[in-house]
C-alpha cells in the first residue's frame, strides 16, 4: 500500500497544518475546503508558518516553493478522487464527517485508505457509514500540527493490520512519533486533557483564581508551555465545547460535562485566538 498522494479535507486550524507537513515531507497534497474564501485562508496559514521556519533558517526559500508547488488547493471533493490517503479535518461535528465521508466514499479509489483528525468521536461511527471499514482508521494530530511531535493513531475493530501499519508509517514519514490508541472518545491524550482543560474553566468560574493566575500557576508550577486558558484559546472554544459535549455523552461523567463559562463564550463568538477574542484579547481574528 503506497501512499503518494495525501489528500486533506478541512484547511482550519488543523486542516492547514496537516496539509503543510505532508507537502513539506514531499507528498503531492489536495487540500479542500468548503468555499474559495476559506481555502484561501487556510492557504495563508500555510504561507505564514513556513514564513516562520524560512525567517529562523529552519527552510530554505527554494523548499518553501517546492512545498508551495506539491500544495493543490481545491474547493472540489472529486480532486481527492485519485488519493492514496485522505485525512479529515472538518469541524467536529458527526453528522457533518459522516455526510462528508458517504460522498468520498463514492468518489475515491477502493484502495484509499480514510483518517480521522477527530478529537473525540469514534472512528467506526464514521466508518460504518462507508464501504471501507478495513481501510477506516483515526489519526489524530497536535495543535499546532507542524510543530507537536505526537499522532494518536487509532484501529478500530475493522481496521485491517495493513492499514493500521500503513498509517503507523505514513506518521512516521511525516517526521511525527505515533502512539497506538484504542476507538474511545479522546483516544490517550484527550481523555487525560480535556478534564484538565474544562476543570480551569470550573476553576475560573468558582473564583479559584483569577485567569493571568490560573495560567502563570500551570505554566510556572508544572513547566507548561502554555497555561490552560491560553491553551483554550489556542485550540478554539468552539471545537473545546464540541469536544466536550461529545466526551461527556460518551463517559456521563461530570468532568467531560462542558461548564456553562464555556458554552456563553461560544454562543457570544468567543471563540479564542481564532476569533480574536477569548479569554484574552488578540485583535482581529488571529
Ligand atoms: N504554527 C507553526 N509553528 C509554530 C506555531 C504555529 N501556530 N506557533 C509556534 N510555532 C513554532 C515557532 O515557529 C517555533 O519554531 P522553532 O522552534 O523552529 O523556532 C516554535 O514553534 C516555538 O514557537 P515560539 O518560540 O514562537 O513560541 P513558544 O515557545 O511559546 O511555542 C507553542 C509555541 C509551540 C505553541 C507552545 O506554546 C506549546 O507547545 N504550547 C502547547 C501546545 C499544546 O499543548 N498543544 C496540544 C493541544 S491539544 C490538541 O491539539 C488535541 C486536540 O484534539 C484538541
Ligand atoms: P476549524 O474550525 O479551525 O476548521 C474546521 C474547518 O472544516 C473549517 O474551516 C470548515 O470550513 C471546514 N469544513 C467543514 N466542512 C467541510 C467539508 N465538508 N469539506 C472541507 N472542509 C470542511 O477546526 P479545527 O480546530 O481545525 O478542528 C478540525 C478537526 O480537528 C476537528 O475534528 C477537531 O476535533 C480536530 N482537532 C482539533 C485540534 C485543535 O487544537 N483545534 C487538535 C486536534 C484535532
Amino acid at each position: 500500500m503506497t501512499i503518494r498522494k495525501v489528500g486533506v479535507l478541512g484547511a482550519g486550524l488543523m486542516g492547514a497544518g496537516i496539509a503543510e507537513v505532508a507537502a513539506r515531507a514531499g507528498y503531492d497534497t489536495a487540500v479542500r475546503e468548503v468555499n474559495e474564501d476559506l481555502i484561501g485562508k487556510g492557504i495563508s496559514r500555510i504561507q505564514a508558518s513556513m514564513a516562520r521556519a524560512v525567517e529562523k533558517g529552519k527552510l530554505a526559500g527554494s523548499e518553501r516553493d517546492a512545498v508551495m508547488a506539491r500544495l493543490k488547493p481545491t474547493t472540489r471533493l472529486e480532486d481527492l478522487a485519485d488519493c492514496d490517503i485522505v485525512v479529515e479535518a472538518i469541524v467536529e461535528n458527526l453528522d457533518l464527517k459522516k455526510e462528508t465521508y458517504r460522498e468520498l466514499d463514492r468518489l475515491c479509489k477502493p484502495t484509499t485508505i480514510f483518517c480521522s483528525n477527530t478529537s473525540s468521536l469514534t472512528i467506526t461511527e464514521m466508518s460504518a457509514v462507508t464501504r471501507r471499514a478495513d481501510r477506516f482508521a483515526g489519526l489524530h494530530f497536535f495543535n499546532p500540527v507542524p510543530v507537536m511531535k505526537l499522532v494518536e493513531v487509532v484501529r478500530t475493530i475493522a481496521t485491517s493490520k495493513e492499514t493500521e501499519e500503513a498509517v503507523l508509517d505514513f506518521a512516521r514519514a511525516l517526521g511525527k512519533e505515533p502512539i497506538r490508541a484504542q476507538d474511545n472518545s479522546g483516544f490517550v491524550v484527550n481523555r487525560l486533557l480535556v478534564p484538565y482543560l474544562l476543570d480551569a474553566v470550573r476553576a475560573l468560574e468558582e473564583g479559584v483564581g483569577s485567569r493571568e493566575d490560573i495560567d502563570k500557576g500551570m505554566e510556572l508550577g508544572c513547566g507548561h508551555p502554555m497555561g490552560p486558558l491560553k491553551l483554550l484559546d489556542f485550540v478554539g472554544l468552539d471545537t473545546t465545547y464540541f469536544i466536550a459535549e461529545i466526551m461527556f455523552n460518551e463517559y456521563r461523567e461530570k468532568r467531560f460535562a462542558p461548564p456553562p463559562l464555556l458554552k456563553r463564550m461560544v454562543l457570544a463568538g468567543r471563540l479564542g485566538r481564532k476569533s480574536g477574542r477569548g479569554f484574552y484579547e488578540y485583535g482581529e481574528g488571529k
